[in-house]
């Protein structure tokens, strides 16, 4: 009872990448928004990549939730994202052509949009940094979140309307270019050309834009169930992230309140995504990664590469430090161990337990790159097994020694591991004895 009114039990899980992104989060989103009614993204944009398995249907979804393939389940694009319309309306497009219904998403006014310009300067600022470039996805996602804090963006709001989307875009354009035009070379944009490039996407979307905040407060208030979809992942937080090299939102578990307008106090449960092993895309420090043959091998076995932009990841062991770290910022209250499977037939495993630092053993993550580039993994080695996994779905069925593996990473971290994954299919997942997972899923739980 709070203020004499009587609160509804809330029952909403919060899923974040605790890596650096890719850790299969879209898997076990997709198979948890099978309990959920509503999923709701809150940060990033299409800079994500989410590949769902659906028996013989691959979809590659960079804005939309998974929870899309749910006919019933409402889709919020929240208020901390950056949209970019035209990939956007793209993905509706094949989504709907494959006969996927996409009539329950919906967009937050407060969005803000990757226009073609955002698209040219992520380009041009990754050309100028040369050797010292981010390794971005050269999606816009960095100039799109920086006009948003110079409060010179284009919101989804500006989309309802053809004459706002202009008279919006007339009042910033003209810096835009100048920017194009003296420093990156660029010949810049003509405001109505631009405003009619764009006329069909507004036109696709504008029915789509509503206040989600409002939207997901009366959802809550109703008794539904929401989940939060992380996009990449802990280490790539603008933050708390091994900054610079990261990404330009806030990834953690807290974001999922300021990024759709709904309070914190809704957000108890928090799943941390986390693969067997460790990878990343783009530069960056990366303690753990193997340039040896394991590496390759967990590279060609776990299929390595990137959705959005195809690059080959950077492949290592699974690192505690950094799960420990992403425990820690984001509130975990349960893992889900990703891709488990791809170790099979490894002779041995290693996991970096803490690091060498300058003489000393440390178990906490540095605080910037400079003590983090000075760090080298100390491993636990433990013993490998052969069985293929895939057709595993109880967790006493699994190996002993992957069973003792899955302990060890629940003692490094401290966080209790609830679900894992043995297969990029929605089927290939185990949720672990006990797990308030296993209420979630059917759907009255
Ligand atoms: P941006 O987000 O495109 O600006 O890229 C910044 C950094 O984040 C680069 O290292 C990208 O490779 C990385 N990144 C962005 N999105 C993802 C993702 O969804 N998964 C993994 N890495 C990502």
């Amino acid at each position: 009872m709070i203020g004499g009114v009587d609160m509804p039990e809330t029952n909403n899980i919060v899923i974040v990448g605790a890596q650096w992104g890719d850790e299969g989060k879209g898997k076990v989103i997709d198979h948890l928004a099978a309990g959920a009614d509503v999923v709701a993204r809150f940060q990033g944009g299409d800079n994500a990549g989410h590949t769902v398995v659906y028996g013989a249907n691959v979809f590659k979804l960079h804005h939309i939730p998974s929870g899309i393939l749910n006919p019933s389940t409402l889709c919020l694009l929240g208020n901390g994202m950056v949209i970019n319309p035209l990939v956007l309306v793209q993905e509706l497009t094949e989504l709907e052509k494959r006969g996927i219904d996409t009539a329950n998403l919906r967009i937050s006014a407060k969005a803000h949009l990757v226009l073609v310009y955002h698209q040219d300067l992520d380009e041009a600022n990754e050309t100028f940094l040369g050797e010292k470039k981010i390794g971005t996805t050269r999606r816009g996602i960095g100039p799109a979140y920086a006009d948003k804090v110079l409060r010179r963006g284009i919101r989804a709001i500006d989309m309802t309307g053809i004459d706002s989307f202009h008279d919006r875009l007339s009042e910033v354009l003209p810096l835009q270019n100048r920017i194009l035009r003296e420093i990156y070379n660029h010949s810049g944009y003509d405001l109505a050309e631009l405003v009619e490039f764009y006329r069909p996407a507004l036109e696709r979307l504008g029915p789509l834009v509503t206040d989600v905040a409002l939207l997901l407060d009366e959802q809550i208030a109703a008794g539904k169930k929401v989940l939060f979809e992380g996009a990449q992942g802990a280490l790539l937080d603008i933050d708390h992230g091994t900054y610079p090299f990261v990404t330009s939102s806030s990834t953690v578990a807290a974001a999922a309140s300021s990024g759709t307008g709904l309070g914190v106090r809704h957000l108890t449960q928090v799943l941390g995504v986390l693969k067997a092993y460790t990878t990343r895309v783009g530069e960056g420090p990366f303690p753990s990664e193997d340039s040896s043959e394991a590496g390759d091998l967990l590279r060609q076995l776990g299929n390595e590469y990137g959705t959005t932009t195809g690059r080959p990841r950077r492949c290592g062991w699974f690192d505690a430090v950094i799960a420990r770290y992403a425990a820690r910022i984001n509130g975990l209250t349960g893992l889900a161990v990703t891709k488990l499977d791809v170790l099979s037939g490894m002779e041995i495993i290693n996991m970096a337990v803490a690091y060498q630092y300058r003489g000393q053993k440390i178990r906490n993550f540095p605080m910037s790159i400079e003590e983090l580039d000075q760090c080298t993994p100390v491993y636990e080695t433990f013993p490998g097994w052969d069985e293929d996994l895939s057709r595993v779905r109880r967790f006493g069925d699994l190996p002993e020694a992957a069973r003792q593996y899955l302990k060890a990473i629940e003692e490094a971290v401290g966080v209790k591991v609830e679900l894992v994954s043995v297969g990029p299919d929605r089927s290939q997942t185990i949720i672990c004895p006990g797990s308030p997972l296993t209420t979630w899923i059917s759907k009255n739980g």
